[in-house]
């Protein structure tokens, strides 16, 4: 059978990784979270003093961005992907509601932009992957055999997000959440460099209503017409 690029964009806290993974897992393909990525410098401004007040020291990171490794690993149990950031483990903390609340900020930023996007390229060399983000099937891989864009509504996604962050035992508050998620769906869609849109050829898929299963049967049927 051949191998394919699957493209998964689509709005924060649609479900997009939980449903990229399962379909890799499902299919025998790589998975790889773009998003954790960006997350991933976030932190390491935050960790190194490069944002405060929710102002970027945009200089300093630039000349930092060379110092920025990130890399993925298997977790050796549940065989789910870890990120890494300079070889340290930091799947928890890029999770976190202030890494959050600032990685739209880092995501806009040009120079951020096109580091990601060449590392993310040489992930798919192989193809065989699944990879989810805001702008993988329009500019990270326009030539994806197979494109989704994920919808639901807001109301919908902030409530993930928050049984999200509970289900680990952080503290959430519903409100902020909704507010965080219709911040960032502003930024992503509106930022200059590679803004959130469905590309042209891209399957829509709203899972506002739609059980994991369903979910899963519609990516499965889409997957296998393309492959066959
Ligand atoms: O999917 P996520 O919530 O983990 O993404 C974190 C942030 O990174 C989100 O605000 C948008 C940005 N992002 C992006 O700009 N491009 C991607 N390919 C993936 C994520």
């Amino acid at each position: 059978m051949k191998k394919i690029i699957i493209a998964i964009d689509g709005f924060s806290s649609c479900g997009k990784s939980t449903m990229a993974k399962s379909l890799a897992r499902n299919i025998g393909y790589l998975y790889f979270d773009s998003g954790a990525m960006y997350r991933a410098v976030a932190l390491y401004c935050m960790q190194n003093g490069l944002i405060n007040n929710k102002i970027i020291n945009t200089e300093t990171l630039r000349s930092k961005m060379k110092d920025i490794h990130i890399t993925f690993e298997a977790d050796p149990e549940t065989k789910n992907s870890l990120t890494f950031l300079n070889g340290v483990n930091v799947e928890h903390e890029i999770r976190t509601l202030e890494v959050s609340q600032v990685v739209s900020q880092v995501a806009a930023l040009d120079f951020v932009r096109s580091e990601m996007i060449a590392q993310q390229r040489e992930m798919g060399e192989k193809k065989g992957i699944v990879m989810d983000g805001r702008d993988i099937g329009t500019t990270v891989f326009p030539d994806a055999e197979m494109k989704i864009f994920v919808t639901a509504s807001a109301q919908v996604r902030a409530q993930r997000r928050y049984d999200e962050l509970t289900a680990r035992g952080d503290s959430a508050d519903f409100q902020e959440i909704l507010e965080n998620v219709l911040q960032r769906d502003h930024i992503d869609q509106t930022r200059e460099v590679s803004p959130l849109k469905q590309a042209e050829d891209a399957l829509l898929l709203d899972n506002s209503n739609l059980t994991r299963e369903e979910q899963m049967e519609w990516l499965i049927e889409k997957f296998n017409n393309i492959t066959k």
